[in-house]
């Protein structure tokens, strides 16, 4: 089974407006609102792909029991530890002219009871679980190094663990040493503080966390595919071409693919392309964090992989 880690959930308040200007007043021609948080898209992926996931992580008021009561209608398996304060809400309104605008609440302030129960929590059921997922950002209170925490606690008991995040949660989650990393572009120009413009620029980056001691790094590169390291060897994979209706969770989508690849024990060629299928799957969908799954095999047919040794 596979624990997903949200410690920052939201309501995602999706809006379709016409004619989207700042200032003005508008009727939303379309309201959805979804269960959100990074984890949460991975757990639903996972769900889709008929894996068994348990979802965990900071739940409070009624936004939460709302997310509860959503994923209960999916028929998700969810232990979360309940707070004080009100799970956030983040806003995205999408115009005709293809624009989106999105407000992102950070979210309620977790106490130091919050986090205590939340590490006893995880000490406990940690046993039921083969592979530990935690995406996102750090909720107010909880501290930068909490991922490398966790991450200590799961090699202590023997559990793969990968994590997504980004800033300064990904940097000193990074030196607890995980299983596997997935940053996109943008988060690796910040962990190595340079930007990078061509693939040899990912690869030092990329060589960097491997001598942390990471397993596997998998650099995201939204259409172009990804690039992958493991041990002595680099990878490019190249996804074909589709038509996106919407990229966002598509990460996320690409993270549920490598922790099914990772329980369902397929080889590193075959986990690439479950998990870049799963991305570029997710893109063709409105909704966030959402696959189908003939789309995801035939995705995975026409994914090209290409096999290098690191210089
Ligand atoms: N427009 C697209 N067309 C085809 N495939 C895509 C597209 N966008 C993303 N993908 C697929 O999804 C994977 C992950 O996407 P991306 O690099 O955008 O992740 P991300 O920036 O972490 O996204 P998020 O954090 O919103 O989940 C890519 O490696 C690719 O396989
Ligand atoms: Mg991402």
């Amino acid at each position: 089974m596979i624990l997903t880690i949200t410690l920052n959930p939201s309501i995602d308040r999706r809006y379709v407006v016409h004619g989207f200007e700042k200032g003005k007043v508008f009727r939303a021609k379309e309201v959805q609102y979804t269960p959100g948080g990074k984890g949460i898209n991975v757990t639903k992926v996972i769900k889709f792909l008929g894996e068994p996931v348990m979802a965990t992580g900071f739940l409070g008021g009624r936004s939460g029991e709302y997310i509860e009561d959503e994923l209960d209608k999916m028929y998700i398996k969810h232990k979360f530890i309940n707070i004080n304060g009100e799970t956030r809400s983040c806003i995205a309104i999408l115009s005709d002219d293809k624009s989106q605008t999105e407000v992102l609440e950070d979210g309620p302030h977790i106490g130091e009871k919050g986090i205590l129960d939340f590490y006893e929590f995880y000490e406990d059921i940690i046993d039921d679980f083969e592979i530990i997922c935690a995406s996102g950002s750090l909720p107010e209170g909880v501290r930068a190094d909490t991922y490398r925490k966790l991450i200590g606690i799961a090699k202590k008991h023997d559990k793969k663990f990968i994590l997504d995040t980004s800033g300064e949660a990904l940097k000193l989650g990074i030196e607890g040493g995980p299983f596997l990393v997935k940053p996109n572009k943008e988060e690796l120009e910040k962990l190595v503080g340079y930007t990078i413009s061509n693939e040899d620029e990912i690869a030092e980056g990329a060589k960097h966390l491997l001598d942390k001691g990471i397993n596997i790094v998998v650099v995201s590169l939204g259409f172009e595919g990804a690039m992958a390291f493991s041990g002595d060897y680099a990878y490019k994979v190249k996804v074909p071409k589709v038509n996106a209706v919407n990229p966002v969770g598509s990460g996320d989508s690409m993270v549920a693919g490598f922790a099914i690849s990772i329980l369902r024990k397929y080889d590193f060629e075959t986990m690439l392309r479950l998990a870049a299928a799963c991305g570029t799957a997710n893109a063709m969908e409105k909704e966030t964090g959402k696959v189908d799954i003939d789309n995801v095999k035939r995705i995975m047919r026409e994914t090209k992989i290409e096999k290098m040794k690191i210089k």
